[in-house]
């Protein structure tokens, strides 16, 4: 099996995984999140976000925007109307063009005069009426199907809503910081996945040694109870100035009073459902924890990617928040299970604990979060084991999993003794008194296990992977309400005949990457 030059075998069958390896990261190791994160925020500071007509002629728009600066990157896509995201090669692009704009001109209304990067195309023989002004094929879909994994331009448009958010919070703490976490930048979000934001405040914290004698400058603040406090009224303002003020978000809705209050809305120009935090510094290091398991070994994603996938399938993690196993919990539980091979594919938390140096430790909110990004520090043992191989083993693995005495937790082995009586528990990798599945209801998990049983045993007896995608399939879905809509399995079908289309091969399943 060659993982890395995009093939594995599953079965008698052949699947191909992509893993598109840039060859700087081939040569150089892969990159730390943190670069990573500073090289997407860099573009996204340097973009503009443009509402276009759809028969935008792409080379007059470019030429167009070349009198600004220089344009280093430009695609346009479909989400409730057109648009380009363009990336100029400096800011002084992008504060030229923004210099030109002018605030529309409406006669029966009136307009919130605010300034932002979120611009519209207007008139002046952008139009075509002639037949090469036909949508351009670089127009496309963001969110084509929710089987993909991010592309690179559905990565781009997510730092660059945080960067457009940003200017808006920026105006109250101009040291602020918006940053994407969850599965947007931990490499395993799949296109149409929620938008995780983290409103970073520390910028404004600037804590400074007090000198020992003579005067000295201190701001002059409000003082309220609490940390969550202080959250929530950030939290609520900010809210209110994006439902006033914010071009292109709505069904702003506060949540403040959940453990961790945020606010959650709809940004329109590009689609993402987001939610928006401000004191959640441990899920920020959760989300580079996942990061770097997702690196470690190049089978982590493709396993997590098809568990996600056959879930949904079976209607066992849901869009809809219940006592559904989520896509948190169940990447958990798939890297919990790779940390148990023998020899093991992953390492465990406390592993990479020991290895962190002493600038490494990190202690947030009084959770100790310390572990090495350092992929040279970790050595791996060999395990040849493949993708098929460890599929199945994954579902057998859960179908006799002692779910009412032990715990899921990544930290070390021998400490799995389940601490409360919830059904599923799932110990948070730093907030270690968290159950991240407290909402899992033993139904769910009772059909969970059913349907490992299920698979497990097609596996075994020889069955394709495509087989463990339709619900109809196993035996468990019988019975249970018929939808509405198109039969999952009709969805299937379609979904594997697009993928087999669009990749002109003759295959089963095909996992992007
Ligand atoms: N998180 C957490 N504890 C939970 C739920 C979430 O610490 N009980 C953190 C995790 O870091 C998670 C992030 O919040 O990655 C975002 O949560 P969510 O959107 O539910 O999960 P994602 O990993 O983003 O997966 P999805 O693709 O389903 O959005
Ligand atoms: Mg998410």
């Amino acid at each position: 099996m060659n993982i890395m030059s995009g093939q594995c075998v599953f079965g008698q069958k052949k699947h191909l995984f992509f893993l598109p390896l840039s060859e700087k990261k081939k040569k150089n190791g892969p990159k730390s999140l943190r670069d990573l994160r500073a090289e997407r925020q860099a573009q996204a500071e340097r973009s503009v976000l443009v509402s276009c007509h759809p028969k935008t002629h792409e080379n007059k728009f470019l030429k167009y925007l070349s009198r600004h600066g220089n344009v280093n990157k430009c695609f346009f896509y479909e989400s409730f109307g057109t648009y380009a995201v363009v990336e100029f090669s400096n800011q002084d692009g992008v504060q030229s063009l923004l210099e030109s704009a002018a605030m529309p001109s409406v006669s029966h209304e009136s307009v919130v005069p605010l300034r932002s990067r979120l611009l519209s195309l207007r008139n002046v023989n952008t139009v075509d009426t002639d037949k090469q002004s036909a949508p351009s094929a670089n127009h496309r879909e963001l969110c084509p199907s929710t089987t993909h994994s991010l592309t690179d331009e559905n990565t781009r448009l997510r730092f660059l809503v945080c960067s457009l958010l940003n200017d808006i919070a920026a105006a109250y703490f101009p040291q602020s910081s918006i940053k994407p976490f969850g599965s947007s930048v931990n490499g395993f979000g799949k296109l149409g996945c929620d938008l995780d934001m983290i409103l970073d405040l520390d910028g404004t914290i600037c804590v400074r040694p007090q000198p020992r004698s003579g005067m000295y400058m201190e701001y002059l603040v409000k003082r309220t109870s609490s940390e969550r406090a202080v959250t929530q009224s950030v939290l609520s303002v900010i809210a209110g100035c994006l439902d006033q003020f914010g071009p292109g978000c709505v069904g702003v809705q506060k949540i403040l009073n959940a453990r961790c209050p945020l606010v959650r809305f709809a940004h329109q120009p590009s689609g993402f459902q987001c939610d928006l935090t401000a004191s959640n510094r441990v899920a920020m290091r959760s989300t580079e924890l996942l990061y770097l398991f997702g690196e470690l070994d190049a089978r982590v994603r493709p396993l997590v990617f098809t568990v996600r996938c056959w879930a949904r399938a079976h209607g066992v993690t849901s869009p809809i928040p219940g006592a559904w196993i989520t896509n948190f919990s169940l990447t958990i539980m798939v890297l919990f299970f790779l940390q148990r091979r023998n020899p093991p594919i992953l390492p465990t938390l406390d592993r990479l604990k020991e290895l962190a140096e002493p600038s490494e430790k990190c202690v947030l909110d009084g959770n100790d979060c310390t572990f090495t990004s350092d992929f040279h520090r970790i050595s791996l043992e060999t395990n040849t084991e493949t993708l098929d191989q460890l599929l199945g083993d994954f579902f057998e693995f859960y179908s006799t999993f002692i779910f009412n005495r032990m715990s899921i937790n990544l930290g070390r082995y021998g400490k799995e003794h389940k601490p409360e009586l919830h059904p599923l528990y799932i110990q948070n990798p730093f907030e270690t008194s968290l159950n991240i599945s407290k909402n899992v209801n033993s139904s769910q998990l009772e059909r969970f296990v059913t349907l490992c049983q299920e698979s497990a045993w097609l596996l075994q007896s020889g069955s394709h992977l495509n087989t463990l995608l339709l619900p109809s399939h196993i035996s468990v879905v019988r019975g249970r309400k018929k939808r509405k809509s198109q039969p999952a399995s009709e969805r299937i079908k379609g979904l594997l005949e697009s993928l087999r289309i669009k990749n002109n091969v003759s295959f089963g399943f095909t996992v992007f990457f």
